[in-house]
């Protein structure tokens, strides 16, 4: 038995996940957060934090910049500079303050869908066009399709706003395919702003991230970096981000973008993301291989049926699943009305799809697939 098997109820708590559904009996596998405690060692960080008694605007603690660092050096073989970290309270928030700077009125933003829909929104704030790309299906895996991109690169186009490893397709893109990209930017004189939340996520052990900016060195000038340890370590309600920027000009006008509108990030999040990068990284180990046994049951199970295909992924602990099959018009709505809350797919660019978040004891996602499977056999009858 795995620790991860342990359910901890998070009613009372707040949980925007579980409480869409206060009072049915529909069990949550939407939004992206983990029905998991945190590590010990950043329990125990916030604890000691919290004991001392004061909030008041804080800066990175000592360790800070050094425990990412190192992160970066012992994953990625990246080794970045310390001035080039900027501190978010949000991952999102980074990619609607890289729009306001590095896109002007007017301009375009290339995004590729089916993709999380903040890349859509980002820019709805401000006044650029975004451009949407479909990612296409290659070997049973999304990736780029560099004809179309070509085709929608053009004078305006400012920024891409990537999603690496991508959220919902769990692609994990090689070293080739970012450098390809990189090649087209360069040649428009395009941004590339790269997501990055789920680079510690990869469940597939045969793949491996590449941040953009060390696969592509040449170009690293022009790549900004979003990273966060919120989805890995399970802290997305504590805001602690950050954007990597090795370019000093950029880096001034991020900054500038952010200007009184950007809030600092709390102390507790803070000490959590030390606590973290620095002390929970067998932690996060035994997460992955957890991680990696559910989305295995779920290719077992749900994979068996001949209408829903649980699409390959080799990062994230989110399914994307091709409910195509069943013809339904509203497949959220039908899997709610059996017990079970995903993601429409709808709200990615694919209403033919959900989403399923994994990331729970397997003992509640059994009870989900349960449901599941008895939904479809509704339809036979
Ligand atoms: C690709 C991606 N970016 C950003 C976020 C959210 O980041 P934050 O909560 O730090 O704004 C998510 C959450 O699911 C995500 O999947």
């Amino acid at each position: 038995m795995s620790h991860f098997d342990t359910v901890v109820s998070r009613a009372d708590t707040g949980s925007l996940k579980w409480d869409l559904y206060r009072g049915k009996d529909i069990l949550p596998f939407w939004v992206a957060d983990m029905d998991f405690p945190v590590a010990q060692p950043i329990q125990a960080a916030l604890e000691a934090r919290v004991a001392h008694g004061m909030f008041g605007y804080t800066l990175a603690p000592e360790g800070m910049s050094e425990a990412v660092i190192n992160h970066l050096v012992a994953e990625y073989q990246w080794q970045i500079d310390p001035d080039w970290i900027v501190w978010l309270p949000g991952v999102v928030t980074g990619l609607a303050v890289s729009c306001r700077a590095f896109c002007p009125s007017g301009h375009e933003v290339v995004v590729n869908p089916p993709i999380y829909h903040h890349f859509f929104d980002s820019h709805e704030v401000a006044t650029q066009h975004v451009v949407r790309v479909p990612l296409k299906r290659e070997d049973n895996r999304w990736t780029y399709d560099m004809d179309a991109m070509r085709e929608a690169f053009n004078a305006n186009t400012s920024l891409v706003m990537m999603c690496s490893p991508h959220n919902p397709t769990g692609t994990v893109f090689t070293r080739e395919e970012l450098q390809a990209l990189a090649e087209l930017c360069k040649e428009y004189n395009v941004i590339m702003v790269s997501d990055e939340i789920h680079c510690d996520l990869v469940i597939d052990r045969s793949a491996k991230h590449y941040p953009a900016a060390a696969a592509c060195p040449d170009y690293a000038d022009n790549i900004i970096t979003l990273m966060s340890g919120s989805k890995t370590w399970n802290l997305a309600g504590l805001n602690c981000s950050f954007a990597i920027i090795p370019n000093a000009a950029l880096r001034d006008r991020f900054k500038a973008g952010m200007q009184s509108i950007v809030p600092g990030v709390p102390p507790l999040a803070y000490e959590a993301t030390l606590a973290a990068y620095r002390d929970a990284q067998p932690w996060r180990q035994e997460l992955l291989d957890y991680l990696a046994g559910n989305f295995q049951y779920l290719q077992d199970t749900l994979g068996a049926t001949t209408v829903l295909s649980v699409e390959p992924i080799q990062a994230t602990y989110l399914a994307w699943i091709d409910a195509t099959a069943l013809g339904l018009s509203d497949t959220k709505g039908f899997f709610e009305q059996h017990g079970v809350g995903l993601s429409s797919g709808e709200q990615f660019g694919q209403p033919q799809y959900v989403r399923m978040n994994f990331a729970c004891p397997r003992s509640t996602l059994e009870e989900g697939v349960r449901r599941m499977q008895l939904a479809l056999q509704s339809l036979k009858r």
